[in-house]
């Protein structure tokens, strides 16, 4: 079992498959892009299958998410997929995407076995898509969420950042958009990740924001919170339900204690939290030759040592070295 010195258990593994993305979303990274990943540090298809394997057959993981960066743009992400589905026991597989490729993916990668998609949209007019992202492609995510729906990646789950002054009127018209397909929205507080380091507080929408501004559009009602358990999203019921709109405040109102989260980046590292300064490197632990228990015991002390909270809020907060998009969100 993954434990920490608080006695929370880590049983959801998120791996990053890439660093490399083909937007460059303001709250994420620069326009210009950042220095990728050499390719020969990345771990190879081969390799994230053996970790994913101990993770789910001995150190009790239960759920595995694929995210990056962009991991479509993984070219092994089909197998890699399949694979996971086939352990013992079989996890829960999903995918974090900016849906770009989704659109020729989605039915491809439901057969694999995949069960649910992520899918960031922050806005529906094409030209606020541009300036927060620096690339025209709406229409190409648009396309992705409906080849999910398509699919049967149900509930096909969209995750908004809303940005002062650039899109944050847009909270209501995104709610619209997704409850006339059947998407189950989740807004997120930006959180300090940006490669840039631009995030400034004051420039957050938080959630209590997020839901006044919704308030006065919607009727929403807080959905039965035993639910919730360790998921990070505050659900609420639109209109009555059964529909329903999440709202993550990640800042505001962190949920570390119940934090059920473990992080494998791209290169092999090891992280117990999104914010952890420190990081265990299991790509040189394994390609020197260790053997699965070896790889299991690290993975176990890394996870030992994972802090109380990420303490944004604390004079003394660090923002990661390694952005998102290296880290996994
Ligand atoms: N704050 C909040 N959410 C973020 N995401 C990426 N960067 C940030 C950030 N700084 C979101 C993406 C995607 C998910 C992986 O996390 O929009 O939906
Ligand atoms: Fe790419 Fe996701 Fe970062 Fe946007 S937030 S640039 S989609 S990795």
């Amino acid at each position: 079992m993954l434990q920490d010195s608080f006695g929370r258990v880590a049983t959801d593994l998120r791996v990053s498959l890439t660093d490399r993305c083909n937007l460059r979303c303001s709250y994420c990274m620069p326009p210009e892009g950042l220095d990728w990943l050499p390719k020969p540090e990345l771990l190879t298809a081969e390799e994230i299958v053996r970790l994913v394997t101990i993770g789910v057959e001995r150190l009790g993981i239960t759920e595995v998410r694929y995210t990056g960066g962009e991991p479509l743009l993984r070219r092994e992400l089909v197998e890699i997929v399949a694979r996971t589905v086939a352990l013992t026991p079989a996890p829960q597989v999903s995918l974090t995407t900016n849906g770009i490729g989704l659109a020729r993916l989605a039915a491809p990668l439901a057969e694999a076995g995949l069960h649910r998609v992520n899918v960031s949209l922050d806005t529906l007019d094409r030209e606020t898509f541009v300036k927060l992202a620096h690339r025209d492609r709406l229409a190409d995510v648009l396309a992705g969420l409906a080849a999910a729906e398509a699919a049967g990646l149900r509930p096909v789950k969209v995750n908004a950042v809303l940005m002062r002054g650039i899109n944050e009127h847009e909270a209501a018209g995104l709610l619209r958009y997704c409850l006339e397909r059947g998407y189950e929205l989740r807004f997120i507080e930006q959180m300090p990740l940006d490669a840039q380091h631009g995030w400034r507080r004051e420039n957050m929408i938080t959630a209590d924001e997020i839901l006044a501004m919704l308030k006065e559009s919607f009727d929403l009602t807080e959905d039965d919170p035993v639910e919730r358990g360790s998921a990070p999203a505050e659900l609420f019921l639109v209109d009555g339900g059964p529909a329903r709109v999440g709202v993550i405040g990640s800042v505001t109102r962190p949920f570390c204690g119940a934090c059920d989260r473990v992080r494998l980046t791209a290169d092999g590292q090891i992280r117990n939290c999104l914010f952890a300064t420190e990081e265990s490197d299991l790509r040189a632990a394994m390609r020197s030759g260790a053997s699965d228990d070896e790889l299991a015991e690290r993975w176990t002390a890394a996870v030992r040592t994972k802090k109380a909270g990420h303490g944004i809020d604390d004079p003394s907060f660090l923002q990661p070295s390694r952005p998102m998009s290296a880290i996994g969100g």
